[in-house]
């Protein structure tokens, strides 16, 4: 008989669910992860869903069951120039601050990073909006990293293959200036690849990017929603070890810092809100 998951062991789950990948499931989903989570009961021959939960608790971190549960908890929405308000604040006034702070310090690199980067149309975005900028020609090293837990995601994003939806907002010319027609879909030229990259990674666990350059700017647009204050304010405080002193942090239109971390300093534009490191000494676990 088809097993039901039963309340202790849906609270194990999402306890699992929140400790691993810092997302809070809603009460009322036991009937959705029943369903979607006992082809894989199936799959590994399990009998229960206790079973499963101890598979998940005691399987090495990154396994593959691991990556199938990912897949069942993320919300993947996402679409190029999404929320054009804040992307006009990075257009006409962060990029030009950047480009004077760089060739103040005698600098030519630009990092920017997309934190739960989905299939990729947010990255995607960010690298039009640096070429069209004009700040930044040839001679200036640019990369915009996409970081996403969901390695199905990074696989589209790495793909580079979309289509319909995602172009909602995309303003014409630039649909046509970055991407090949392939039949119904469009494919991203090298002029975008070349300045991106995308890498499967966890937000709870952002050590391994320590190593990499500072950021300039982070983008995490539409994932607080998911978590708890306690784990974005933790995932926050990588954040300011991530960034350059007086670095730019965008959240999501309905996400805020307020009550979570004065790591950062909010900064009012018309239609939207933008957080800056703040510059006072925080600790910066950087890696040497
Ligand atoms: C709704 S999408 C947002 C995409 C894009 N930032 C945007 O605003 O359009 C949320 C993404 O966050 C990712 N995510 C959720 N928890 C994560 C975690 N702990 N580490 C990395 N990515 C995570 C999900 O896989 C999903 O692709």
């Amino acid at each position: 008989m088809k097993p039901v998951m039963q309340p202790e062991e849906f609270r194990l789950i999402r306890e699992f669910i929140a400790e691993e990948f810092g997302i809070v499931v809603d009460d009322g989903r036991i009937g959705f992860f029943s369903s979607r989570l006992y082809p894989r009961l199936v799959e590994l021959h399990l009998d229960s869903f206790m079973d499963y939960y101890a598979c998940l608790k005691f399987s090495p971190r990154g396994c593959n069951e691991h990556q199938h549960l990912i897949s069942v908890i993320t919300n993947n929405e996402t679409y190029f120039f999404r929320e054009d308000s804040q992307l006009q604040v990075l257009a006409s006034h962060i990029l030009p601050l950047l480009k004077e702070k760089k060739q103040h310090a005698g600098e030519r690199k630009i990092r920017i990073y997309s934190a739960g980067c989905s299939s990729g149309e947010e990255v995607y975005t960010i690298a039009m909006i640096l070429l069209e900028s004009g700040h930044f020609l040839w001679d200036w090293d640019i990369m915009v990293t996409g970081i996403d837990v969901d390695p199905q995601m990074i696989g589209t994003a790495r793909e580079g293959m979309y289509c319909g939806r995602a172009f909602q907002t995309t303003p014409p010319h630039l649909l046509e200036k970055y991407f090949s027609s392939v039949g119904d879909s469009f494919r991203v030229k090298e002029v975008l690849r070349r300045v991106t990259r995308f890498e499967q990674g966890n937000l709870l666990r952002l050590e391994p990017f320590l190593r990499s350059d500072p950021a300039d700017v982070i983008f995490c647009r539409n994932v607080f929603i998911y978590f708890s204050d306690e784990t974005t304010k933790k995932v926050v405080e990588s954040f300011s070890g991530l960034l350059e002193p007086e670095g730019f942090l965008f959240l999501g239109h309905s996400e805020s810092l307020s009550r979570i971390s004065s790591l950062f300093q909010p900064i009012r534009h018309p239609g939207a809100i933008i957080y800056r490191k703040r510059d006072e000494g925080y600790p910066c676990n950087r890696g040497q």
